[in-house]
């Protein structure tokens, strides 16, 4: 049902008229410097596209890198601990992996889910006069690169922890309980334009973000401002600058933090307009107070991504 084709979040294969398996896998290097965190932040980013398909994870499989000469085998054994506390929040349940000696520490998961086949999720479908709707606030990958600099506040960074740890699974339940949803995905690393432009390319609507409504961390300004950005987030800028028209009152620093490379981000959804009250309601109830409106999909410029204030 999904494939390589659309830049899927993961693969949906239908076993029968009631049920589809969806598959994805994701890992990658530290990008914190505790152990049991990192653990934690791995495996909320690789059940995050189970959820944005609007699927249930039930298997995972742990792949693991990591310099065994160099480093004490407490570091991976907290790595896992920090995996699998986070797979049980999840009720996601851990069936093997496979380990390799590397030069450096990554981690991360294979991830089995289901899925009823009609009730699939796919990043194309939004439909204009659609919301759009983002559960997270924004920021993860500039904080990261600030943190590693020395310049970010215990404050910041605590509120980039949290976001980065919280598991994309309320959404996903709630989600599936609303009808009209014609469309998600989850933010991941090419930012929220990129992924933006993912679910309209080649399609014939477009997407209007209001700027101003976008959440992102308190304190992020100064950081962006500062300049302390990743590299990610120049070329995804880059990469999609043919997509976006943001207009001249909208400040650079602002254009920047929606091209941020998320880790483990929130989900963006597109859902007619008559449910969007009754779905944030429900979003700002189970915690996810962050959750807003963050544009709408227009018919006026197709295939484009109109940034204003
Ligand atoms: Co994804
Ligand atoms: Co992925």
């Amino acid at each position: 049902m999904a494939g390589m084709e659309h830049s899927e979040d993961a693969g949906v294969y239908k076993l029968r008229d009631d049920l589809a398996i969806i598959q994805t896998v994701d890992f990658f290097t530290p990008i914190v410097d505790d152990p049991y965190t990192f653990g934690q932040i791995a495996v909320t980013n690789a059940l995050s596209d189970v959820y944005a398909m609007g699927g249930k994870p039930l298997t995972a499989m742990n792949i693991v890198c990591f310099p065994i000469k160099k480093l004490d085998v407490s570091i991976l054994r907290d790595i896992l601990r920090g995996g699998l506390d986070k797979m049980r929040e999840a009720g996601v349940l851990l069936v093997g992996g496979h380990s390799v000696e590397d030069d450096e520490t990554k981690y991360g998961l294979a991830v089995t889910g289901i899925i009823h086949p009609e009730k699939v999720l796919m990043n194309r479908g939004a439909r204009s006069g659609d919301k759009l709707i983002l559960t997270k606030a924004l920021g993860t990958g500039i904080v990261s690169t600030a943190a590693k600099a020395g310049v970010a506040g215990t404050e910041i960074i605590a509120k980039s922890i949290a976001a980065m740890t919280t598991l994309n699974k309320g959404a996903a339940e709630i989600i599936v309980e609303t009808t009209d949803i014609h469309a998600c995905t989850d933010i991941t690393g090419f930012g929220l334009l990129g992924h933006a432009c993912e679910m309209i390319e080649d399609s014939e609507v477009g997407i209007h973000i209001f700027a101003s409504a976008v959440p992102f961390f308190a304190g992020l300004q100064e950081l962006a401002e500062m300049g302390i950005l990743p590299a990610g987030l120049h070329r995804n800028r880059q990469f999609r600058m043919s997509c976006i028209e943001a207009s001249p009152a909208c400040p650079e620093w602002l254009v920047d933090i929606l091209c941020d490379p998320q880790t483990a981000g929130g989900l963006l959804l597109s859902v007619a307009p008559e449910q969007t009250a009754g779905l944030l309601d429900r979003f700002h109830r189970s915690g996810l107070t962050d959750a807003a409106v963050i544009g709408e999909v227009t018919v006026e410029k197709k295939g484009k991504i109109l940034v204003s204030l």
